[in-house]
């Protein structure tokens, strides 16, 4: 995961290094407050993740608290996989009493629009311009969050989303 996440995420962080995204992680390792992460499993092999946490644009402070971290791997991409990551932590996050939720992407805008978000701002991260969505959290999501239900074909034979830990 650390791999992923620094390959794929490290520009917005040129004076960390995978070591520092480790610690980070590791403090994520919670399951019922803030910030917590989501390993998706097939088997005992991680193909995806998701994180909840505070703060992730220092430039917008006002916003909390954000969808992070969120990966498939690409043998596993449009299979619903990345969905589902985003529904747990959404679920997660009306449990815990939030209404809306926040995350921010440089290419990926599409992926959250097709599942509902919607697009809130525009900021520069790095030199790069990033899109910022906004997700608005209703009562009924609360509960979503719960492990258990399986869709027939994803993942085979368990419901493949576990805390990272
Ligand atoms: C973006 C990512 C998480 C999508 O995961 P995924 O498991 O392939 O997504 P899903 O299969 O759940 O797709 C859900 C919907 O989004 C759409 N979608 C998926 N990836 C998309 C993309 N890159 N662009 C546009 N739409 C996309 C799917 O077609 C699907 O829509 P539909 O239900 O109308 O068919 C995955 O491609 C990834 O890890 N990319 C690299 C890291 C990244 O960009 N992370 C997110 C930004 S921070």
């Amino acid at each position: 995961m650390i791999g992923w996440h620094w390959t794929e995420f490290g520009y917005e962080d040129p004076g960390g290094s995978a070591a520092s995204w480790r610690a980070d992680l590791l403090a994520t390792l919670q399951r019922d407050r803030v910030p917590l992460a989501l390993v998706a499993l097939d088997g005992p092999k991680p193909v995806g993740s998701a994180e909840l946490i505070e703060h992730d644009l220092d430039s917008r402070r006002d916003l909390s608290p954000w969808l992070a971290g969120v990966y498939v791997a690409p043998a596993y991409r449009r299979a619903g996989l990345g969905r589902r990551l985003v529904r747990t932590i959404e679920g997660r996050a009306a449990d815990l009493g939030f209404s809306c939720l926040f995350c921010f992407t440089e290419d990926a805008a599409e992926f959250y629009v097709a599942i509902g978000w919607q697009r809130y701002a525009e900021a520069v991260l790095q030199g790069r311009a990033v899109t910022i969505l906004r997700r608005e959290l209703s009562p009924s999501a609360r509960g979503s969050s719960r492990v258990g239900r399986v869709e027939p074909e994803w993942p085979p034979g368990a419901d493949g989303t576990a805390n990272a830990e």
